[in-house]
């Protein structure tokens, strides 16, 4: 492993997709994007990330200098062009066109097309909640799931979020894949050389994989519940309705129509789609706030079956890991990680990541 000062992390970052072209604003805020993920835990979307974007850009296959626009809206809708923008420049664009019309109407609910890989659903759905409303973000991706009882992927790892402001400073805080687990963490398997566990991934058989490189090669995940018996139809459903809100709202690409995951910039503009969701918790019952955080709290103090494993509520872990991270003023990479982006230091004649190695 090798730490390096969040700071430090940033800077790289930043620098990196400057180096391919890419203005000042846009650069930082999709760097901030990825140093949000690696600070709450989820390294599978930080600098892990990174040179997916910059293969991109590279390429052609994102312009990330263009404008994203208004195609059409009324009081509480919008629905957007990214015109091939960053995700999180296209992200941006759009939720603070839904939080603006939450506080006018009640609701602001906005569609993207043209758009590429927005990392951590998440980090949008929490733009909403700190302007004190209930925010929601979907993206539809590559496709990666395969529908119970295919061989063959359809969909992709469709993530959906909602996180919501409560009161005495909590935040409930969903944000999930569709399939069992986001592609990014076989990545980092592969990254350790390290096995998946069952229940993640099939085989070309249609088999379930425990080989990280294997699973990843197939491009099959199992949805979120794993096989039939386990109910991973219910997540093959939930991946369905984030293109239904995406990409077949928006008209950008969608399920067997985006071009396959890869990390070079291959197969084109994504166009990916996005949806983003804002609602005002003042229009229905007072107290919102106060039932959610007593909802949290109590789920919080049951009695855990193990003892050395307490009750959480959705975003302890990424709270949790936050606070850490912030604690320290560092986050830490593997090993292959830090060879990767010294690599790509290299290529792109950026001063690299200043690292400490345990
Ligand atoms: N942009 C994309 O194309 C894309 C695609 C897929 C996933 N993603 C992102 O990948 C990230 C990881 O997704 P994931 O599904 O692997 O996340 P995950 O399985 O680690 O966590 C999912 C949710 O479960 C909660 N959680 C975890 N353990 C818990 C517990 N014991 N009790 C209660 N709640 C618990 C977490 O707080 C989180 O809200 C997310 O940020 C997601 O948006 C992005």
């Amino acid at each position: 492993m090798g730490k390096v000062a969040t700071s430090e992390a940033l800077r790289f970052m930043t620098d990196c997709l400057k180096a391919v072209g890419t203005a000042t604003k846009a650069a930082q805020q999709q760097a901030e994007l990825l140093i949000q993920a690696d600070r709450m835990g989820h390294p599978s979307h930080g600098l892990n990330r990174l040179e997916l974007y910059v293969n991109d850009i590279i390429s052609g296959a994102c312009c990330p200098n263009n404008e994203p626009k208004i195609l059409k809206e009324s009081a509480s809708t919008a629905w957007v062009d990214a015109n091939n923008v960053l995700g999180a420049t296209a992200s941006h664009f759009a939720m603070d066109i839904a939080v603006r019309k939450a506080k006018q109407t009640g609701v602001g609910w906005v569609t993207v097309k043209g758009s590429n890989h927005n990392g951590m659903a998440g980090w949008w759905a929490q733009k909403a909640a700190d302007k004190g409303l209930i925010g929601m973000a979907f993206t539809n991706t590559s496709p990666l799931l395969a529908p119970t009882r295919s061989k063959k992927s359809a969909l992709g790892t469709n993530p959906l979020s909602v996180v919501a402001p409560a009161s005495k400073g909590e935040t409930f805080y969903l944000d999930m894949a569709t399939t069992a687990v986001a592609v990014g963490k076989i990545e980092m398997q592969m990254r350790k050389d390290e096995p998946i566990p069952s229940g993640w991934a099939q085989d070309p058989d249609g088999k379930e994989t425990n080989d990280a490189q294997l699973a990843f090669n197939t491009g099959c995940l199992m949805p979120l519940g794993g096989g039939e018996k386990t109910s991973g139809y219910k997540g093959y459903g939930l991946a369905a309705m984030v293109e239904l809100f995406c990409g077949i709202s928006s008209g950008s690409n969608y399920g067997h129509h985006i071009r396959s995951w890869s990390h070079s910039g291959q197969g084109g503009p994504a166009n990916l789609g996005h949806c983003f969701v804002a609602v005002d918790p003042e229009c229905f019952a007072p107290g919102f706030g106060d039932r959610l955080t007593e909802s949290m709290q109590h789920w919080r103090q049951l009695e855990p079956a193990d003892p050395n494993l307490p009750v959480l509520a959705p975003g302890d872990k990424e709270k949790k890991a936050a606070q850490i991270t912030d604690g320290k003023g560092t986050v830490s990479y593997v090993k292959q990680q830090i060879d990767s982006s010294a690599a790509l230091a290299k290529r792109l004649k950026v001063k690299p990541m200043d690292v400490e190695l345990d």
